[in-house]
């Protein structure tokens, strides 16, 4: 099968299957009036200034001289979840803190409770609705965390609804293990007998059966400290895990110094993150995962996503998607606030929610960029250049979506 995708106005594209950090952030590249073609939904050939593939095609596909960038790589959802969580906002509006309401018991843990009462099935139906949702919006790859089951059965019930969804969704989900999330009723007051039970019993079985590639970790004041964490991260390492870390979302506790001691693939939120946690998350090729809309979300400052770059930290920007404290998997607002709050460049950003994250969760070989030999998810976007959709705000632009070759939208 083969498709040609002809007259996009401007293709911009990272390049390169490897993680862009400090100036190499903003750098892409820029075609003018460029064609693609595609074969057996693998990029084969890219033209530019009007001139065109060669030989014959199956499907056209006329971008009428828009743009067309790779489709975006959410690198951190909280993708299947029980319930919702709307009751909080009137809590938090009177001023109670989003840990406030977790030491309360509500927060993750009513959405546990939730997940736990819910079916494979529903769990299934509702974040493949999600997944419909995020794919018509521009996102070909994501990754997605358990984390709202907290035992054993619930935690594989999760991953298993993660593990289906990758295999029968078009979108790609990358699965994480996430039972260090929250210390579950059942454990309350015993934080380190829980996290002993997830390296003893869980982590095992998670392993045995191929559900996760990646463990992470909640890191934060009143949830896990950063001895509870190091520990949880070292035994999923000694299981073939790779490591990411929840750090410094509320509370600088030390999670971004662990995660580049550890040299953890990415340490994820760092609204708090201090010099020193930076500086090691440096030195340990950590990628900052950042989560805007979470900032926006919670009514919190701006993870220093300039200081990052400076420190040459490759930063990814993500969706964050939770029931909690970002129920919106728009990844276009978060390009839109990574432009006007974090003050990235339109490229830096397009950097951000394409190969910065694939590399995160593995996938740099296979998609993040538009290059001959990737996968071809392709977005076209009703705009003419990238800063339009740094500065759009509130619409999806998202014109026509190729996922593996295949026109979705
Ligand atoms: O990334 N911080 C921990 N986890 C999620 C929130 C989960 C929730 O509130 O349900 C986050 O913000
Ligand atoms: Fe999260």
């Amino acid at each position: 099968m083969r498709l040609l995708i002809k007259n996009i106005g401007w293709l911009q594209t990272p390049a390169g299957s490897y993680s862009h950090k400090g100036s190499k952030q903003g750098k892409n590249l820029k075609l003018k009036d460029a064609a693609i073609a595609v074969e057996d939904g693998i990029i084969r050939e890219i033209t530019e200034d009007g001139k065109l593939p060669e030989g014959e095609f199956d499907q056209e596909i006329d971008a009428e001289g828009k743009l067309a960038t790779p489709g975006f790589v959410d690198g951190h959802t909280h993708l299947v979840f029980g319930g919702y969580r709307q009751n909080e906002i009137p809590m938090k509006l009177a001023g109670a803190g989003y840990l406030d309401i977790l030491r309360a018991g509500g927060g993750i843990l009513d959405t546990v409770r939730k997940t736990r009462e819910a079916s494979f099935e529903e769990l299934y139906a509702k974040s493949e609705g999600f997944l419909d949702e995020m794919l018509n919006m521009g996102i070909t790859t994501c990754e997605a965390k358990s984390g709202y089951g907290l035992d054993m059965e619930n935690e594989l019930k999760m991953l298993e609804v993660i593990k289906a969804l990758g295999e029968k969704h078009p979108m790609d989900v990358v699965p994480t293990f996430m039972g260090a999330h929250a210390i579950p009723p059942e454990y309350e007051g015993r934080g380190d007998e829980y996290i002993e039970m997830l390296c003893s019993e869980v982590i095992p079985e998670v392993r045995k059966r191929g559900l996760a590639e990646f463990c992470d970790v909640f890191c934060e004041d009143s949830v896990f400290n950063a001895e509870q964490s190091r520990k949880y991260m070292e035994k999923a390492r000694e299981y073939g895990f790779e490591l990411k870390i929840h750090a410094d979302e509320i509370e600088d506790i030390g999670g971004s110094r662990l995660a580049g001691e550890l040299e953890a693939v990415s340490a994820e939120h760092l609204i708090a993150a201090g010099e020193s946690g930076m500086d090691s998350m440096a030195s340990g090729g950590t990628t900052a995962m950042l989560l805007p809309a979470t900032s926006f979300y919670l009514g919190k400052t701006y993870a220093p996503a300039r200081t990052m770059i400076d420190k040459g930290i490759p930063v990814a920007i993500a969706s964050d998607f939770n029931p909690g404290s970002c129920p919106s998997l728009n990844l276009q607002l978060a390009v839109n606030l990574g432009y006007l709050r974090y003050k990235m460049t339109p490229e830096e950003i397009l950097t951000a929610v394409t190969i910065n994250p694939a590399c995160a969760i593995n996938r740099g070989d296979l998609v993040g960029t538009i290059e001959e030999g990737k996968q071809a998810d392709i977005v076209i976007w009703d705009a003419p250049d990238f800063e339009m959709l740094c500065y759009r705000f509130g619409s999806n632009l998202a014109d026509k979506i190729i996922k593996k070759g295949e026109l979705i939208k």
